[in-house]
């Protein structure tokens, strides 16, 4: 059973109305599915959520352009946006939730606590972009916090990412 009738798509920014929102539908027994996004939606994060649809009563698509996960030589402001587009996709994909937090919501001052999942991280991609997994573990851990999922979702192209994120 699906949580929005009609698959009414909620759009939520702010970290304590997800909370709420998430811990409401736990106390009702329904099983949230997660599948985290930096927007820019293609066929493989439908896919994904296709697949939460499928298998749990709520279906939460965040789009969060993490800063901490870009390096210094990669432009974080020029990463690709297109928030109208991302909606309509998450609509027609049977998506109940978009949580969309500004990066103020995220990182309310400069980051200084980190998740750090060591050697795995250091390796192949990690080894030419320091500190990326650091980055990706860490708002990974801050959106679980905040969704509350009981199952996440999350593409194989991005191999060790899954590796570091299930460790
Ligand atoms: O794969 C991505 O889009 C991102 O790395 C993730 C997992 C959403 C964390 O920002």
């Amino acid at each position: 059973m699906s949580f929005a009738i009609g698959h009414v798509l909620k759009i939520i920014t702010a970290i304590h109305d997800m909370q709420s929102l998430a811990e409401s539908l736990r106390k009702q027994g329904r099983t949230i599915g997660f599948v985290p996004t930096m927007g820019y939606l293609h066929e493989g994060h439908l896919s994904l959520m296709r697949r939460a649809r499928h298998e749990c009563d709520a279906v939460v698509t965040s789009v969060f352009v993490n800063p901490t996960q870009f390096g210094p030589g990669e432009d974080f402001d020029r990463y690709p946006r297109d928030e109208e587009g991302d909606r309509s996709k998450c609509q027609s994909a049977g998506v109940d939730i978009l949580f969309m937090p500004p990066v103020s919501e995220i990182y309310p001052g400069k980051p200084t606590a980190f998740v750090i999942v060591d050697g795995i991280s250091d390796i192949l991609e990690g080894a030419i972009r320091p500190g990326h997994f650091r980055g990706v573990a860490t708002v990974v851990a801050k959106l679980f916090h905040i969704v509350k999922p009981h199952t996440a979702y999350f593409g194989q192209k991005d191999y060790q990412q899954c590796a570091v994120i299930k460790r």
